[in-house]
């Protein structure tokens, strides 16, 4: 299932569904390393340069930031996106990434790719409706979103100082998600093992 035999060592790729540069939600992603073991590591992945997507751009030679995207995806054990809620749904551009990601249909580097949901907003919802919509397009593509309670982050800008989430009870219940996200990548690849799938 993965580029790279770690299982020991899980490596996370973290999006955010919003570009703007003082996104709560890429905030938020850049407080999981301090979350993690320290057997486990996560880079950000910044959707900025990502196009709009053209099949007739998704050829032979795709754009480099697509390039870039679809590598980290497959060189990661797991993924965390956290997306804001634009108009009850996922913003374009988290979608956009996925819609490229996706590609070949049911081969991309997003199949059987444990994915964290988790979104955020400055408002009392969390971001919450954008949750089944994030969930239904990785299904799509076959990769795992992870079945648990929903991430939703509410008044999450009351929760940021310096660029970083503060706020303890929530960082005592995003470590708990990403527990389970790390479960379920030993889970999966121990039953790669098994079948004899894993590299
Ligand atoms: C086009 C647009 C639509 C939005 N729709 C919603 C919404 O439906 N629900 C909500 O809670 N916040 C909504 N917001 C507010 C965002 O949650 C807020 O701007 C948030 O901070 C964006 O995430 P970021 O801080 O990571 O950029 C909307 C913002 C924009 C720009």
């Amino acid at each position: 299932m993965h580029d790279r035999a770690s299982a020991t060592l899980p490596r996370l790729l973290a999006i955010s569904g919003s570009i703007r540069r003082e996104s709560n939600c890429t905030a938020v992603l850049r407080s999981l390393q301090a979350l993690l073991p320290d057997s486990a590591s996560v880079e950000l992945f910044a959707l900025d340069e990502i196009p709009l997507y053209n099949a007739d751009l998704d050829g032979a030679t795709p754009p480099p930031a697509v390039v870039k995207l679809k590598q980290a995806i497959s060189q990661a054990d797991g993924l965390v996106l956290c997306s804001p809620e634009y108009n009850y749904g996922m913003p374009g551009v988290l979608k956009n990434a996925i819609d490229w990601a996706s590609r070949p249909g049911f081969a991309s580097p997003l199949k059987g790719k444990p994915a964290l949901v988790i979104t955020a907003s400055p408002g009392t919802s969390g971001g919450v409706r954008a949750q089944a919509q994030i969930r239904d397009a990785l299904a799509a593509t076959l990769a795992r979103p992870v079945v648990r309670q929903h991430v939703a982050i509410a008044n999450v800008a009351a929760q940021i100082r310096d660029g970083r989430l503060v706020h303890e009870p929530t960082l005592d219940f995003v470590k708990a998600a990403l527990h389970d996200l790390l479960d379920e990548i030993a889970l999966l690849s121990g039953a790669a093992r098994r079948s004899g799938r894993a590299e």
